[in-house]
């Protein structure tokens, strides 16, 4: 379908409800904070997509020594296929030298977007480094990421939904939904 011709929602795949995700969230959360417990912990953000994630998985955790930052990667564009090229549009404002680090992903697919992450916090000395992802899909992989916290593994499909866009669509629907692009 183009971009520009939005589906009404009846007419997208089901993937992942909503209740199986707010599930699937509690669990990770349950997890997380096992690793953690009350360890000071700055937990971020990587925008757009994994927006509505964060928010509800932070919630869910019992730490109270949170921090919560946000960068911004961009690697698709408008484009349904992966890029090589991620770009880094806005940086953490925390200094996170010395400091637990959990980043928070909506989906690691080809795994350019948090190689490049992971990377470039690695040479901040931070205290330990873990990736939360809700989504792992491996059709793409390209590189090898260690994903430390998976809410659901998926083999293929274009996803939409719960965060993830297809042109900046569809952000905003409560479940994840697949989506055969044009
Ligand atoms: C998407 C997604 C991940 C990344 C995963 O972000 O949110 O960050 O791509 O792809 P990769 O594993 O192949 O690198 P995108 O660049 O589309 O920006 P967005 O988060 O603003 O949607």
């Amino acid at each position: 379908m183009p971009a520009s011709e939005v589906m009404d929602i009846r007419d997208l795949k089901p993937v992942f409800t909503q209740e199986q995700i707010a599930t699937r969230v509690r669990e990770l959360a349950s997890e997380i904070d096992g690793v953690y417990g009350d360890e000071p912990l700055v937990v971020v953000c990587v925008l757009k997509g994994a927006a509505i994630f964060f928010s509800d998985l932070i919630r869910n955790l019992h730490n109270k020594n949170l921090e919560l930052d946000f960068v911004r990667l961009s690697s698709y564009g408008r484009e349904s296929t992966s890029s090589k090229h991620v770009i880094f549009n806005k940086d953490v404002e925390i200094d996170i030298c010395d400091k637990h680090v959990l980043i928070v992903e909506d989906i690691v697919d080809s795994g350019h977007s948090m190689c490049f992450l992971l990377g470039q916090f690695a040479a901040r000395r931070v205290r330990s480094l873990r990736l939360a992802t809700l989504v792992d899909k491996g059709e793409r992989r390209e590189m090898d990421v260690a994903l430390d916290f998976v809410g659901f593994t998926l083999k293929k499909g274009f996803i939409v939904g719960y965060g993830l866009d297809y042109d900046e669509r569809y952000r905003s629907l409560p479940g994840i939904y697949e989506i055969t692009p044009e």
